[in-house]
């Protein structure tokens, strides 16, 4: 059996935090890991989602290109999975040549077999642009729930898909201008072609995810409909066909053949370029896909029928667990808001395994979960320390002192035979819960494995044995000895370097298979230097990261602007820059950004529509003195003439006009 493991490809467009981690990525590094001691044929495959909108905007905004972005972020990324211990086979990018060819290949394929089809569509152009406003170029109020901020493609509060020009009070996100609707071309998946494949399928995957499989029963009854696939912008996959001139591929589509293309640069490294085909062309390969929730739809229903539309017959997703989200602090993680743990800065401060086991004990399987620092502590403390740590460490100090740090491998008796048939099958129902991706249960398993061992070892009191009957304590430290070296190989999958630490203790080699749980049983234990297995967290350092996170001193998410090119005294001179007195403010209607000014300018007064309302109460504004460009050129704003602009700084979400200036008259010039 072959398995394809894949996890969500992340945007190259910021840092890796934990909630990504916990979601999409551990949760697939351990199934992965646990294959592996299973020793079954697993490919693990990611790499970054380098195409989308996203990507150009934070380019223009950065003044750099997309392809500077996406090569920045991709290394960012990638530091962080290896800091983590997530352990890809190939770590790839959707910008790559490769990537482009395979993903025309996927078009074309659906394109000759009718599958695609195109028509003339109507999108936003925005006039002072000259250009498409496809997806995030364009922000307004969702069509169906009515919230503010919706993209053109999708609105994050209630997380409709729609038709872009539905959107209500549409408005450009270079210029902030209202758009006009344009005709242009533009090519459409026929998912309804593929309904009655996807009902056979999916009829087979009553194993899947309750979540999941409900969210696609829910889609085919509603009935499937064509999905545009293209879009109208330079970054991207170019659209294979001569009439497609200055179309790329839709973000969406392209994405999820990453995980092909991904894997064909495994193989060409391999140097064995066709080995991709083996695993991808083979009806019988398992593939699983680790998301989080938001990506259900793209991979549960639109990949599969992207891959029965091709000319070869590529292997169909086996399973798709999609996690729920991680908030932080009993708030959502925001990237824009600085509100996250950066995984990089935090494996600054703690091990890799920390981290592991926090998100794992606290998995978002099921529900929503929450990261604080508080049960961060307590469970490296009271559980990796005070259980699993304590164990090893009483039964190494034992060992030490009364044995030569030598366990023999004597006889057990009926209470270590019930022991350790306890702790089997407790290990039992961690292999289950592995292959269930029930990470959150299996820390707990586990860690009942050592609480066994604690309660054992607490019962047989070799410390007040020891006087008459070191037999007996040889016992007790072999059978407590053997639940660690079973806890070594079931925690491996989620704690790998801790738990390799206790076998090099333990004189064990490094964890290769499931079944070396037991089989050291015959052989004595030849401990090795010994030191405590894990350290405590401390308050001072749980202050310290709350801090940290609270103040948002933890480096920026952001880059800064680009310096623009040099100017000289006279560009500058050109602007007419004056103290404005607000005398009147108000609420343009029907937004939530634009406030319709009166202000004197000492020799004149006049109107103008500034952006700020979402920083400013209107009469909070009135008799403030600001600074104003007077002679930029007229531009009617939503019925209004707009005379001239205020100067306001902004950085992220926040924004502030220039002031106070209040010391000086109305007219005075700025320079
Ligand atoms: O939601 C996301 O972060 C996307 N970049 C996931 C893409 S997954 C796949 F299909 F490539
Ligand atoms: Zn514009």
């Amino acid at each position: 059996m072959k398995y394809i493991v894949t996890s969500a490809l992340p945007y190259a467009n910021g840092r890796l935090h934990v909630g990504h981690v916990a979601g999409a990525y551990l949760p697939a590094d351990i199934f992965v890991r646990w294959l592996r001691l299973h020793k079954e044929d697993v490919i693990y495959i990611c790499g970054t989602d380098e195409h989308g909108t996203p990507i150009s905007i934070s380019a223009d905004a950065q003044g750099v290109t997309p392809q500077e972005v996406v090569e920045h972020y991709h290394k960012d990324i990638k530091a962080a999975f290896d800091a983590i211990n997530i352990q890809f086979d190939n770590f790839s990018g959707t910008a790559r040549a490769p990537h482009h060819e395979m993903a025309q290949e996927f078009f074309l394929n659906l394109w000759e077999t009718g599958h695609i089809k195109a028509r003339d569509t109507r999108q936003f152009y925005c006039e002072h642009d000259k250009r498409f406003l496809p997806d995030r170029y364009v922000e307004g109020t969702c069509p169906r729930c009515k919230a503010e901020g919706a993209r053109g493609d999708q609105c994050d509060v209630c997380g409709q898909i729609y038709d872009t020009v539905t959107l209500i009070e549409p408005k450009c996100k270079i210029c902030g201008n209202t758009p006009i609707i344009r005709d242009t071309r533009h090519w459409f998946l026929q998912l309804g072609d593929f309904t009655q494949e996807l009902q056979d399928w999916i009829a087979h995957k009553d194993y899947w995810k309750e979540n999941v499989r409900n969210f696609m029963l829910n889609l085919l009854e509603q009935g499937l409909v064509e999905r545009s696939i293209t879009r109208d912008l330079s970054w991207g996959v170019p659209v294979p066909l001569p009439e497609a001139e200055g179309k790329v591929l839709y973000v969406w589509f392209d994405a999820p053949i990453g995980y092909v293309s991904s894997t064909i640069e495994w193989a060409k490294n391999k140097g064995e370029p066709e080995l991709w085909k083996e695993y991808w062309l083979n009806p019988d390969t398992r593939m699983v896909h680790f998301i989080g929730k938001d990506n259900i739809i793209f991979h549960a229903l639109i990949w599969p029928a992207m891959l029965m539309g091709q000319k070869e017959s590529y292997c169909l997703p086996h399973d798709v667990p999609a996690n729920e989200f991680m908030n932080l602090e009993g708030d959502k993680i925001s990237t824009s808001k600085n509100w996250a743990i950066w995984v990089n800065e935090f494996l600054q401060d703690f091990p890799a395994d920390y981290l592991r086991y926090y998100l794992a004990v606290n998995a978002p399987e099921k529900g929503d979960s929450d990261f604080s620092f508080a049960d961060f502590q307590l469970r490296i403390n009271s559980e990796l320390n005070n259980v699993l740590g304590n164990l090893a460490n009483r039964v190494f100090a034992f060992a030490s002192k009364h044995f030569e740090g030598v366990i023999p491998a004597v006889e057990y008796d009926e209470h270590a035979c019930s022991v350790i048939q306890e702790a089997w099958d407790l290990i039992n129902q961690a292999n289950d819960g592995y292959r269930e991706y029930q990470v959150k249960k299996n820390t707990r398993i586990i860690m009942d494995v050592a609480r066994l061992g604690n309660r054992y070892f607490d019962e047989r009191k070799p410390w007040a044995v020891i006087k008459e009957d070191k037999d007996q304590v040889a016992v007790t430290l072999r059978v407590c000895a053997d639940l660690l070296a079973m806890i070594s190989v079931a925690f491996y999958p989620i704690i790998p370097q801790s738990m390799n630490k206790l076998r090099a203790m333990m004189g064990l080699a490094e964890v290769e298979t499931w079944d070396n749980a037991l089989q050291e049983a015959t052989f004595a234990y030849q401990l090795q230097e010994t030191q405590p297995l894990f350290r405590k967290v401390s308050d001072a350092e749980v202050e310290e990261q709350l801090a940290k996170l609270h103040s948002g001193s933890q480096e920026q998410s952001v880059e800064y602007e680009e310096p623009k090119p040099l100017i000289n005294f006279d560009d500058f001179g050109k602007m007419d820059i004056r103290v404005a007195k607000i005398l009147e403010a108000a609420r343009v209607p029907k937004t939530d950004k634009l406030l319709h000014l009166k202000v004197d300018i000492g020799f004149e007064t006049r109107e103008l529509v500034a952006g700020i309302a979402q920083s400013y109460e209107p009469e909070k504004l009135i008799g403030r003195h600001v600074a104003m460009l007077i002679n930029l050129e007229p531009r009617k704003i939503r019925g209004v003439l707009s005379q001239g602009m205020i100067l306001a700084a902004s950085f992220e979400d926040e924004l502030a006009v220039t002031g106070p200036l209040s010391d000086l008259p109305p007219g005075s010039v700025i320079r």
